[in-house]
């Protein structure tokens, strides 16, 4: 054979199986143009109306991603062959975001009927969503495939929790290709949303038996938690929000929070108690651009943890039933 030809042979060779089935920034452009438009104007479309949707969206991903790959599984609801990822512990009466994303697909389906993955919905919309309270953009390449089942074993334990230590929250991460740093980044996320006061009541009264609130918060800080959480049953849903003082906003004030003892999730104030985060919380709590810059890698990886390309998986007409 002559040697480009053996050469493009090798090539197609060597390289389609890599090539095949990744992601790619271009991958709707023909077959549904006006996709970036439908999911921006419907995420800006659903926060004038509740600032807050941002916030859910974005944590609505990070759970569908932490738990069994980025495929759109946290969507569907329970069938007879499979729990709704919906009904674990983590996601219950506190996941939001569901309707959003299936009107938004309802939208896409008009224009480029059976092409768009939920999951890449999904996945657009948090970049919106981060966009549009403040927050730095990012590319995101396109062709995920939705899953054709839940897994709530798998949200329950691959979610991390609030009550949890930092080295097993970091397990969860690593387990998933995502390091240290991706923790610290991503839980900048913290910088906008809410929290029910059931998760962590336990640092305002009594804390670990000492008759007093979790040394590790600001006085001042955990007195006006205490007068937001004043019921002392466990249970207690009330909303605080995560980052007191830019709530709505998607800055670095999750970090300057840290420094002054004014997280209000346990876990997350552990980041300043721990020698392998606190250098990267006080860099990101000086430096607002780090900050950007390493919460929007981190989201990249994110949305490429355990994705569905090619032929795998599904294209959903509805993101909360497989067809
Ligand atoms: C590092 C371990 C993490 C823990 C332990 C954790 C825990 C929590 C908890 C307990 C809540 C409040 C839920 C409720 O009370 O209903 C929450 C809210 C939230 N989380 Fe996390 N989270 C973590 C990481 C992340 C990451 C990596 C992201 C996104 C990249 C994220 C985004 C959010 C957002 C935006 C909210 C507010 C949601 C809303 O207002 O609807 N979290 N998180
Ligand atoms: C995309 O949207 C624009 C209006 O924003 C419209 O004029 C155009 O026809 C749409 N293109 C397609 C392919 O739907
Ligand atoms: C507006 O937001 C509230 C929650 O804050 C929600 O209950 C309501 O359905 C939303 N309305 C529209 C039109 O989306
Ligand atoms: C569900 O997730 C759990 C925990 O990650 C895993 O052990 C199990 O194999 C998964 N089940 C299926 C059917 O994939
Ligand atoms: C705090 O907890 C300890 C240990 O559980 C208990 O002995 C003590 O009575 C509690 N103090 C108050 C004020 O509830
Ligand atoms: C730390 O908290 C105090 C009030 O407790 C506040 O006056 C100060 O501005 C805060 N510092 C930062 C960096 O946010
Ligand atoms: C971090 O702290 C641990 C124990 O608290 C210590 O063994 C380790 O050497 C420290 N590492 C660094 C980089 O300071
Ligand atoms: C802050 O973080 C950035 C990005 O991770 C890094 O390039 C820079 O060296 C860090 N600066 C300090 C002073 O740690």
């Amino acid at each position: 054979m002559h040697f480009p030809t053996i050469s493009l042979v090798f090539c197609l060779f060597v390289f389609q199986p890599f090539v095949y089935g990744q992601l790619d920034y271009k991958f709707y452009d023909t077959t549904c143009p006006n996709l970036t438009k439908i999911v921006r104007f419907g995420v800006w479309s659903a926060m004038a109306n509740d600032t807050r949707m941002a916030a859910s969206l974005l944590r609505l991903h990070f759970h569908d991603c932490i738990s069994n790959g980025c495929d759109a599984s946290v969507l569907l609801d329970e069938t007879s062959s499979f729990r709704s990822e919906k009904d674990a512990l983590p996601n219950l009466n506190s996941a939001r975001g569901f309707e959003l994303i299936e009107s938004i697909k309802a939208n896409v389906e008009k224009v480029c009927p059976k092409t768009v993955s939920c999951v890449d919905i999904l996945t657009l919309a948090v970049r919106d969503a981060v966009l549009l309270t403040g927050g730095r953009y990012w590319n995101v390449a396109l062709g995920r495939r939705d899953g054709l089942t839940a897994n709530i074993t798998a949200a329950n334990t691959m979610t991390p929790s609030p009550f949890e230590s930092l080295d097993d929250i970091i397990a969860k991460f690593t387990a998933k290709g995502l390091d240290i740093k991706d923790v610290v980044a991503l839980s900048g996320a913290h910088t906008i949303g809410f929290v029910q006061c059931f998760a962590f009541k336990f640092r305002l009264f009594n804390f670990s038996g000492t008759g007093s609130f979790d040394p590790s918060l600001d006085a001042s800080f955990a007195s006006s938690l205490q007068t937001q959480c004043p019921n002392q049953d466990a249970s207690d849903t009330t909303l605080v929000p995560l980052d007191a003082v830019t709530t709505t906003k998607f800055d670095n004030m999750f970090f300057r929070n840290l420094v002054n003892n004014s997280g209000v999730l346990g876990s997350d104030q552990a980041l300043m108690s721990d020698n392998r985060t606190s250098a990267m919380v006080i860099n990101y709590s000086k430096y607002p651009f780090w900050f950007a810059k390493d919460f929007s890698d981190s989201m990249v990886k994110l949305s490429n943890v355990g994705v569905i390309t090619g032929q795998n998986g599904q294209v959903r007409d509805k993101c909360n039933l497989v067809n």
